[in-house]
């Protein structure tokens, strides 16, 4: 991928966090977000299950414009109500343009992506992505506040101490924090004049904290690589964190990290656009084919 490809593609991933954010001038009030959600469509609770479909992907073929090469090819993949996906696979792949495709910053060239019965390409697209949340490998780092850089997550919150300090501590930076000398007022990024750097671990986990300060009524919750620039030895600890995000609501984990994969309900395997394995990680190491290899490969060499 060329410079301003990267370039383009991380703005157009900016685009889809900004409107999620705009969207969201709701608040939770304790209420889980299928409730949530269940108020919102204005049907009742049976009414509102029966609509809860999931995501069916089907006879998905995906060309870049520009590019004459099929980058995803013939996929077809139903991912329930409630369910972690780990997608896995070499680079190249096309982990990342189907993450891509299910925000719809691109339209499939051939088949479809249904959610909850409805095509994507039916609904306003603006009330699409306010219903996903998405932390990106390229995750933000906004030149401001330690205070600001969590709380984009949920403006309405940006005076709320606790609940700052609280998503936080579930990062995992807690005492990182503390340390600095201007606490929550600390100014961030090396552009700004005393601002100070995080390490690349240190601006994930503050991506972290953001979104769990969003506690949004998001259905689906993308993330690409959240462990990208995690130590190995102590990347465990957002798994825990990263199950809590996923609570309640489809979650979409890209990684290369295949650890994540035994969390994830269902693992997806994909090969030069295709998916090549489906299942959960018992059921893929059973199988001994792509998932296993990529697993014993992995295992062995992080001992
Ligand atoms: N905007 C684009 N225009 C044209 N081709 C692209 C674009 N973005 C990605 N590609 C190509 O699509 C293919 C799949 O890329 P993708 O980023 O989906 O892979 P991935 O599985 O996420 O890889 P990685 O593990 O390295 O993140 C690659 O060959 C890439 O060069
Ligand atoms: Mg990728």
């Amino acid at each position: 991928m060329s410079h301003s490809q990267s370039k383009s593609v991380t703005k157009a991933w900016g685009e889809v966090k900004q409107s999620a954010v705009k969207n969201r001038n709701f608040q939770k009030n304790g209420k889980n977000s299928s409730d949530y959600q269940q108020a919102l469509s204005g049907l009742n609770a049976t009414e509102y299950q029966a609509s809860q479909t999931g995501i069916y992907i089907e006879n998905l073929s995906f060309t870049y414009p520009n590019s004459d090469s099929a980058i995803l090819k013939n996929i077809n993949l139903t991912i329930h109500p409630n369910e972690m996906i780990v997608l896995v696979g070499e680079n190249g792949a096309g982990k990342t343009t189907l993450a891509k495709l299910l925000c719809r910053l691109y339209d499939p060239s051939q088949g479809a992506i249904i959610w909850n019965g409805q095509d994507l390409r039916s609904l306003p697209l603006e009330d699409l992505r306010s219903r996903i949340d998405v932390v990106m490998q390229d995750y933000a780092r906004f030149p401001t506040t330690v205070r600001e850089n969590v709380a984009f997550g949920n403006l309405p919150k940006i005076q709320d101490d606790e609940a700052i300090r609280e998503a936080i501590a579930e990062a995992g930076l807690a005492r990182v924090i503390e340390k600095l000398d201007h606490g929550l007022e600390t100014l961030l990024g090396k552009q700004l004049e005393g601002g100070i750097d995080l390490s690349g671990g240190q601006w994930q986990r503050l991506a972290m904290a953001r979104a769990l300060l969003r506690l949004s009524p998001a259905e689906l919750l993308i993330l690409d690589e959240p462990t990208a620039n995690l130590d190995p030895k102590t990347e465990h600890e957002i798994y825990n964190i990263l199950r809590s995000l996923a609570k309640g609501r489809i979650a979409v984990v890209v990684s290369h990290r295949l650890a994540l994969a035994k969390l994830a309900d269902r693992v997806v395997v994909l090969e030069h656009g295709q998916i090549i394995e489906v299942g959960t990680h018992d059921e893929l190491i059973a199988l001994g084919g792509q998932y296993h290899l990529m697993f014993t490969r992995q295992a062995s060499s992080y001992n």
